[in-house]
């Protein structure tokens, strides 16, 4: 089969740039991204590109090459769904925040709705593609709702795990290191992947094109995300060791880096890690382990949440003890509030846990972050319920410069890793600051020796 109509429900992270990917690289195949969410859609359709609803470097450039040509956004989600031959499930798949498994377990009721959806509308046979990460074995729950319907349609069901990181989206997407697809081992199944095979090939090399049944492809995306969480976490349980022995983290870090065997990647030490996936798979995979009694594999994963956690605290800690045990009425400035640089994401961010336990302390935070705006701000400490949006906004102040963010502050605390930082004229942010004047970098990116050489108070992370 020929594929030249691909739907693709969610316009969010991942949705609009892996689309906007293959609109670009398949000029054959006419691409139609669908969300019930106006607004957002409305902004992929503004006129300028610059303010499509997110940023990654380099989209802005392929949207604006490819819509209209071959790309689509539109609310029509049925017409889009009927049309298409592959149709991409790409919506949101939050940890459940009710009921059973409340806390840990994915929350699929926007995956179901897609599939009711779909089984509704759908007239002749689909390929649907499982991109949003999902518990193992979800392929199982859509397929005994699409097989249902009583009209003679048929369904193939293929996993297609999204490994892109936010920040770099388009360049993993236009080079990344393996496409992995799941299907059944029919030879219905494997029609379907080699149809989406050949999607891709257009500018994957076919070895880097793996395929799977589907439950190694679901359970392969949940393992890499926690494998790379799990080497942050351990870096940190190190930078905690560090701290107290006069080791120094980042040089531990490269010297097991260049044993091939662990390799120098995802080494290094943080504030914590954020983002919409790290731990939402791993307290997936904790749930599913639990779901079939091994204690002992649940335990052991739970573990690199449990140090995350430490981790966040640990910075909002050391930040109070090192002001004289008191940061109340005390400005303290923070630099980024996205979960890693060259995104406006902010989901998880440690930044927001962090604010949170200052708060708590009656701190006066002060942000500044070149992507994210006040109202995300303000909406992502809301969200936590510690306290009401009222006191948020009296306590929480964001500014468009960063020089102005810092000035007359007791402390600076570095919670993203944007490059523009190391750049700044750090002694003009001394001189306009309080005294002694303090920076937290919670990221490792400034130098010590040079901060303190203009007069800082400078704490990094595990040294
Ligand atoms: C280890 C370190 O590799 C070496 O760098 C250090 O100097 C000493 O300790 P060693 O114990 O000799 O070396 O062997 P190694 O190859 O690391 O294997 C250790 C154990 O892990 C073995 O029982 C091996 O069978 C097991 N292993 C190793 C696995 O079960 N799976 C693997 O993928 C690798
Ligand atoms: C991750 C996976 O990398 C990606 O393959 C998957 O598809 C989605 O989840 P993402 O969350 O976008 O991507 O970003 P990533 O670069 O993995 O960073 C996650 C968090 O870990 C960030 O908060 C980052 O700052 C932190 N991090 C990363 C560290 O603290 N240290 C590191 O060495 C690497
Ligand atoms: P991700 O990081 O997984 O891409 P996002 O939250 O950024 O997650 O994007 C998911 C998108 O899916 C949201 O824009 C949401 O409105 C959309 N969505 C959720 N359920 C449906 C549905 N049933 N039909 C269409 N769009 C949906």
């Amino acid at each position: 089969m020929k594929i030249t109509k691909i739907c693709c429900i969610g316009a969010g992270y991942v949705g609009g740039p892996t689309m906007a990917v293959i609109a670009q690289k398949c000029p054959h195949i006419q691409v139609t991204v669908v969300d019930l969410n106006v607004d957002r859609i409305n902004a992929w359709n503004d006129p300028n590109t610059d303010n499509i609803p997110i940023y990654e470097p380099g989209l802005s450039e392929i949207v604006a090459a490819a819509r209209g040509r071959n790309l689509f956004f539109s609310t029509n989600v049925e017409k889009a769904i009927d049309e298409a031959q592959v149709i991409f499930i790409s919506v949101n798949t939050p940890t459940k925040t009710y009921g059973k498994g409340k806390g840990m377990a994915a929350d699929l009721k926007y995956i179901e709705l897609c599939a009711r959806q779909i089984a509704k509308i759908a007239k002749e046979n689909k390929i649907v593609v499982e991109k949003s990460t999902l518990p193992v074995r979800t392929a199982e729950a859509i397929k005994s709702i699409l097989d249902n319907t009583g009209n003679g349609v048929q369904f193939q069901i293929l996993s297609n795990p999204e490994f892109l990181a936010e920040g770099t989206a388009v360049t993993d997407l236009l080079d990344p290191d393996r496409i992995l697809i799941g299907g059944d081992t029919t030879p219905e199944g494997e029609k379907a992947i080699n149809a989406l095979v050949e999607v891709y090939s257009s500018w994957v090399e076919k070895d880097k094109i793996l395929t799977t049944n589907v439950w190694s492809s679901e359970l392969s995306k949940l393992t890499a995300n926690a494998f790379l969480a799990q080497r942050i976490s351990s870096i940190n349980a190190m930078s905690e060791l560090c701290e107290k022995t006069g080791a120094d983290v980042n040089e531990v870090a490269r010297a097991i880096g260049m044993d091939s065997r662990i390799g120098s990647k995802f080494l290094k030490s943080s504030v914590g890690f954020g983002g919409s996936c790290f731990q939402k798979d791993i307290l997936n995979l904790v749930y599913i382990a639990k779901s079939y009694g091994l204690s002992e594999v649940a335990d052991y994963w739970e573990q690199v949440i449990i140090m995350n956690d430490h981790q966040k605290r640990r910075f909002s800690n050391k930040i109070v003890q090192t002001l004289y045990n008191t940061v109340a009425d005390k400005k303290i400035t923070f630099l980024g509030w996205a979960f890693k640089k060259d995104t406006n994401d902010t989901r998880e961010s440690a930044a927001i846990y962090v604010a949170d336990d200052l708060i708590n302390e009656q701190a006066k935070i002060s942000v500044y972050d070149p992507k994210v705006s006040r109202s995300k701000i303000l909406s992502d400490l809301d969200y936590l319920a510690t306290r009401s949006s009222t006191e948020n906004e009296n306590l929480v102040q964001a500014f468009d410069d960063a020089y102005a963010a810092c000035n007359n502050a007791h402390a600076v605390a570095i919670l993203t890793e944007w490059d523009e930082f190391k750049t700044y004229d750090w002694k003009k942010i001394y001189d306009s600051m309080q005294k002694p004047a303090f920076v937290f970098d919670g990221r490792n990116i400034l130098n010590k020796k040079e901060m303190e050489a203009i007069g800082f108070v400078y704490q990094g992370i595990g040294s």
